[in-house]
C-alpha cells in the first residue's frame, strides 16, 4: 500500500508526467507577457495539439460561417484562456483514459465534465474567471484517477461501496488509505506544475474556507459545482455529502439561500443546453 499521496504519484514510475508541450504552454500561461505568437510556436511544434486548436476553432467559428484554416486565426477566434484550458483539458483526458474501463470511471469523467461545465456557469454569473473555472471543475477530482490507475484493487471496490451506500467518498479514503483524492490530486497537480490556483481548487473543493486566500473564490465555485453535479446525478455518492463544503461556498461567495437556489436553475439550464457539446474532448 502507497504510504503518501506524494508516494503514489512520483515512487510508482508508470504514471505520465504532463506531456511536455502542454508543460510549455502552461509556463507560457503563467508568464504576463507571453504573446500569442509565443503559443503559437509551441503549439505548431504538435500535431495533436495543432489538431485540437483547429477543431475548437472551428466550431467556436460554426456562427462566422467561414472556415478556420490556419493557427494563428484558430487561436485569435479562442483566446488564450479558453486555449489554455482545452490543452489541460486533453491531458486529463488521456490520463482518464488510462484507468479501468469500469461503469465508475465513466461516471467520474462524466462527473468532471458536469462539474466543469457548472463551475464555468457559476463563475460567469459571478464575474469570476471563466476559462479557469471550468478547467478547476475538470480537474478537481483527478487524485480519483490517480488512485484508480494506481491501485484499482483496492479503489475500485471502495467506489463502488461509495456509490452503493452513497457514504462521503473522502471519508472512506481517509480511512482505508489515510489520505483522500483531495491529497493524491495536489501531489499530481505539483508534479505537472499547473497554476496555484487550479491545485487549490484540487486540493479544497470539500472544504473550501481552507484554500489559500487568494484561490477561495475559485475553489468556493467548483464547490458549488460539484455539489449541483451530484444533484443531477452525474457522480458518485449522495449530494448530502458535499453540503458542508456548498454551505462554505455560500459564505464565501455571500450568496443567501435565495440568491443560490435562483442562481443554481439558471446554472443547471446551462449545463442541460451544453451537455453534449463536450464530449470530443
Ligand atoms: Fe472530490
Ligand atoms: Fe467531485
Amino acid at each position: 500500500m502507497p504510504i503518501t499521496p506524494h508516494e503514489l504519484v512520483e515512487n510508482l514510475g508508470d504514471l505520465p508526467p504532463l506531456p511536455q508541450v502542454t508543460d510549455r504552454v502552461l509556463r507560457l500561461a503563467a508568464i504576463p507577457e507571453s504573446t500569442a505568437e509565443d503559443f503559437l510556436r509551441v503549439i505548431a511544434l504538435d500535431q495533436a495539439l495543432a489538431g485540437l486548436t483547429l477543431r475548437m476553432a472551428n466550431s467556436a467559428a460554426f456562427g462566422l460561417m467561414r472556415q478556420v484554416a490556419t493557427l494563428p486565426q484558430a487561436i485569435a477566434i479562442l483566446g488564450l484562456p479558453t486555449l489554455k484550458s482545452a490543452i489541460i483539458a486533453s491531458s486529463a483526458r488521456n490520463l482518464q483514459r488510462r484507468g479501468a474501463v469500469s461503469p465508475q470511471a465513466r461516471l467520474l469523467w462524466e462527473h468532471a465534465l458536469a462539474v466543469a461545465m457548472a463551475s464555468r456557469a457559476f463563475a460567469e454569473r459571478l464575474d469570476s474567471p471563466a476559462a479557469e473555472a471550468f478547467t478547476a471543475g475538470l480537474l478537481h477530482d483527478l487524485g480519483k484517477a490517480v488512485l484508480g490507475i494506481k491501485i484499482p484493487e483496492h479503489y475500485t471496490p471502495l467506489l463502488r461501496a461509495v456509490h452503493e451506500q452513497e457514504g462521503a467518498c473522502s471519508d472512506q479514503e481517509l480511512e482505508a488509505f489515510g489520505f483522500d483524492h483531495t491529497m493524491v490530486g495536489e501531489a499530481l497537480a505539483q508534479r505537472w506544475h499547473l497554476p496555484p490556483g487550479l491545485g487549490a481548487a484540487v486540493r479544497w473543493h470539500h472544504e473550501p474556507r481552507s484554500a489559500p486566500a487568494d484561490h477561495r473564490r475559485l475553489t468556493a465555485v467548483v464547490a458549488l459545482a460539484n455539489h449541483l453535479a451530484l444533484e443531477l446525478g452525474a457522480g458518485l455518492g449522495a449530494p448530502a455529502a458535499l453540503e458542508e463544503a456548498s454551505h462554505q461556498a455560500m459564505e464565501l461567495l455571500d450568496l443567501d439561500p435565495g440568491a443560490l437556489a435562483s442562481l443554481k436553475a439558471e446554472v443547471r439550464q446551462a449545463v442541460e443546453r451544453e451537455g453534449s457539446s463536450l464530449e470530443s474532448f
